[in-house]
């Protein structure tokens, strides 16, 4: 029997619609949610990231601004917006989109957001928090994931999971929300070796490459009735696709994520979520 589809759609509006409930008691209380993004230059992916993200804030009633600057600006410049966001007090999300031209420090840019307005979970303060599990804002597409397994009560403790990813963005606060929930987690990358073997060994696999040129996850590298996670996103003859053979993979896992329509669906609906949460907190702060 083919695996069944864990359809990040279905499960990103129930999460929006119990979103649009706490927006409501929000404004009852004078407080209008507001997410802030900024994205920097004209790459047309971004572009259209940064365009979801605004539609779908606006959906559930989040005010949205969206500002957007030249890429041959000055690491000040953009210092100086983010100063600007974290001393307004209406703004309570401000997400920078990502990658930042190569000229700007990223690191530190990411860090100028203040830690209770970091929409995304990823300055220094809230990934510290992560590893403690105290976390308030967790990084959105790992926090989409867990939400999506325990929507389908897909279990997670004792369970093997590979996650085929070291980025700050996915792999490693994923890795650590897995560890919260109990799972033995092998993170891998591109310098690991018999990846083939552990993902044979694998429950659960989450792979986040984006490039089907180095790597795919085909049925002979998957156990049977494993769960698969696809994260990663490619374009192929204007087409998106992940980073897993969907057709062959499908007859073996017991659950599969579709790009699109899976995982990524779920990290604009954490963002949303993310967003009020620092709303929230802006009134009785954690
Ligand atoms: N759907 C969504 O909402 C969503 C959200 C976030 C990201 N994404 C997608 O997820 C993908 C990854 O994003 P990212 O920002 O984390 O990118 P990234 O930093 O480039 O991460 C790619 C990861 O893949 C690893 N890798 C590369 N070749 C490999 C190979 N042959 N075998 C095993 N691992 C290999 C890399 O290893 P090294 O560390 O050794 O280089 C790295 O850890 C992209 O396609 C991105 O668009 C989707």
């Amino acid at each position: 029997m083919p695996g069944r589809l864990i359809d990040g759609n279905v499960v990103s509006s129930s999460i929006r619609s119990r979103l649009t409930n706490r927006i409501t008691k929000l404004k009852e209380k004078g407080i209008s949610p507001c997410l802030a993004t900024i994205l920097v230059g004209n790459d047309p992916a971004s572009a259209i990231y940064v365009q979801n993200k605004q539609k779908a804030a606006k959906q559930v009633g989040l005010i949205a601004q969206d500002h957007r600057l030249k890429d041959d600006l000055q690491q000040n410049e953009l210092t100086i917006l983010i100063d600007s966001l974290n001393n307004d007090s209406s703004v309570h999300g401000i997400l920078v989109q990502l990658p930042l031209p190569k000229h700007i420090n990223e690191f530190e840019i990411i860090n100028k957001i203040s830690p209770s307005k970091d929409v995304d979970g990823l300055t220094s303060i809230n990934s510290g928090l992560l590893l403690h599990n105290e976390a308030s804002l967790k990084p959105c597409t790992p926090s989409g994931i867990v939400e999506l397994l325990d929507f389908y009560n897909i279990g997670i403790m004792s369970q093997n999971v590979i996650i085929v990813n070291r980025s700050i963005l996915v792999g490693k606060p994923l890795a650590l929300l897995m560890l919260e929930r109990d799972a033995t987690v092998t993170i891998c990358h591109s310098k690991s070796v018999n990846l083939n073997r552990l993902l044979l060994q694998a429950d659960i696999i989450i792979t986040a490459v984006g490039d089907r040129s180095k790597f795919i996850l085909k049925s002979e590298m998957v156990k049977d009735k494993a769960v698969v996670i696809d994260v990663g996103t490619n374009r192929q003859s204007g087409k998106l696709v992940g980073d897993v053979d969907f057709e062959s993979v499908i007859e073996k896992a017991s659950w599969i994520t579709p790009v699109p329509g899976g995982v990524g669906p779920m990290t604009i609906a954490m963002l949303l979520s993310n967003t009020v949460t620092a709303a929230q907190n802006s009134v009785s702060p954690v």
